[in-house]
C-alpha cells in the first residue's frame, strides 16, 4: 500500500464503525475482536505507522486514535444495551462457591451507653419511665416552674410545632418527671431515657440528642444522697479514679441546683466537660403534681448521653454519631 492508501484506511474504518449496529451480544463481541482484539484492525493500523514518511505520521496517529476511540465507544454502549457479558458466556451461578459468612451488625454507641446508664441505675432501684417527644407547654415548661415569659425559657432554643396551644419538640427529658408524678405517688425512683430537640448545631451540640433523666421523691431525701448516687454512677461509668466537680447552677425546677463536670485530658492539660444538671426538686414542681412539699422532698438530674459517650470513647465531634459511617459505628462493643 502506498502512503495515500494507508492514510485513507483509518477514515474508511471510522465510517464502518459509525454505521455498525450490533443486533446481539455475540455480534458485538465479534466486532470488538475484529477492531480491538490482540490481532485486530487497530493493532494492524498502528503497525503501519512505521511505513509512513515523517510528515504524515502525526496526522495518521490522530486518525488511528479516532478509530480506536470510536470502536471502544461502540463496545461500551453495546454492553450497556446487552448487559455486561464479556467474552464467552459464563454459567449464571457458580453453585460450588462457598456461601458468604453472615456479618452480624453492631449497636450504635448511643444505644450502648444509654443501656449502660439504665443498667447502673436499675442496680440501685430505679425504674425506667418514658414520655412523648412531642410535648405540650405545661409538661415541657410551665409545670417545671418555667411560666410563660420566664427568661429561663431562653436557655432552651425550642422547636415549636404549633402555637396556641403550644406544642413543642421536647427540649429535655424533664417533662417525664411531671408525667410520672401526675400518675404516681411517692416513693418515686425513675430514670427516663430519650431523644430531645433544640435549635443548636456545632461540634458539641446537635439539634437532636439524647438525655437520661433521673427523679427520686420520698420522705427525707437529701442533697448528700444525690451526690452519693451520682458518684456511684460516674465511678462505675468511668472508673474509680474519675475526677468530678459540682458547680452551683440554676434550673427553675430545682433548688438548689448544680452542674456536674468530668475532668479529661487535652494534651496533658486538664479540661472539664459538663455532663449533667441536677438539684433538689423545687417545691413548686411537687405542688404542680399534687405532691405535698411539706412531707416529701426529692432530687432530680438530667444527663447528656452524647457527652458521656464522647468522654468515654474520646470522641471530639458530636456529629460523628449521626453520620452513620460503618467504620465508626462498628467499633463499639457492649460492656455487658
Ligand atoms: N433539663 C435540664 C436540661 O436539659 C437538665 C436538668 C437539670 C435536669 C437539673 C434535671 C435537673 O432533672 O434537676 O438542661
Amino acid at each position: 500500500m502506498n502512503s495515500d492508501e494507508l492514510m485513507k484506511r483509518p477514515l474508511e474504518m471510522l465510517e464502518e464503525i459509525r454505521a455498525f449496529e450490533a443486533k446481539d451480544a455475540e455480534e458485538l463481541e465479534r466486532f470488538r475482536v475484529r477492531f480491538l482484539g490482540a490481532k485486530g484492525l487497530v493493532k494492524e493500523l498502528s503497525a503501519a505507522f512505521r511505513d509512513l514518511p515523517g510528515e504524515l505520521k502525526k496526522e495518521y496517529g490522530q486518525r488511528v486514535n479516532a478509530v480506536k476511540k470510536a470502536a471502544e465507544e461502540k463496545v461500551a454502549s453495546g454492553r450497556l444495551r446487552f448487559g455486561e457479558k464479556k467474552g464467552k458466556k459464563k454459567a449464571d451461578a457458580d453453585l460450588s462457591r462457598p456461601v458468604q459468612a453472615f456479618q452480624p451488625g453492631s449497636r450504635h454507641p448511643i444505644s450502648l451507653i444509654t443501656d449502660e446508664i439504665i443498667d447502673l441505675f436499675r442496680n440501685i432501684g430505679f425504674n425506667v419511665a418514658e414520655g412523648p417527644e412531642i410535648e405540650d407547654d405545661w409538661h415541657n415548661f410551665t409545670a417545671l416552674n418555667l411560666p410563660p415569659e420566664h427568661p429561663a425559657r431562653d436557655m432552651q432554643d425550642t422547636f415549636f410545632i404549633q402555637r396556641d396551644p403550644d406544642l413543642v419538640l421536647r427540649t429535655h427529658t424533664s417533662p417525664v418527671q411531671i408525667r410520672y408524678m401526675e400518675k404516681h405517688k411517692p416513693p418515686i425512683r425513675i430514670i427516663a431515657p430519650g431523644r430531645v430537640y433544640r435549635v443548636d448545631n456545632d461540634s458539641t451540640h446537635s439539634p437532636v440528642f439524647h438525655q437520661v433523666e433521673g427523679l427520686y421523691v420520698a420522705e427525707n431525701v437529701s442533697f448528700a444522697e444525690l451526690k452519693q448516687t451520682l458518684y456511684y454512677f460516674v465511678q462505675r461509668m468511668f472508673g474509680e479514679d474519675v475526677e468530678v466537680r459540682f458547680r452551683p447552677s440554676f434550673f427553675p425546677f430545682t433548688e438548689p441546683s448544680a452542674e456536674m463536670d468530668i475532668a479529661w485530658k487535652k494534651g496533658g492539660e486538664k479540661k472539664w466537660m459538663e455532663i449533667m444538671g441536677c438539684g433538689m426538686v423545687d417545691p413548686n414542681v411537687l405542688k404542680n403534681c399534687d405532691i405535698d412539699p411539706d412531707r416529701y422532698t426529692g432530687y432530680a438530674f438530667g444527663m447528656g448521653v452524647e457527652r458521656i459517650a464522647m468522654l468515654k470513647y474520646k470522641i471530639r465531634d458530636i456529629r460523628t454519631f449521626y453520620e452513620n459511617d460503618i467504620r465508626f459505628i462498628s467499633q463499639f462493643k457492649s460492656a455487658r
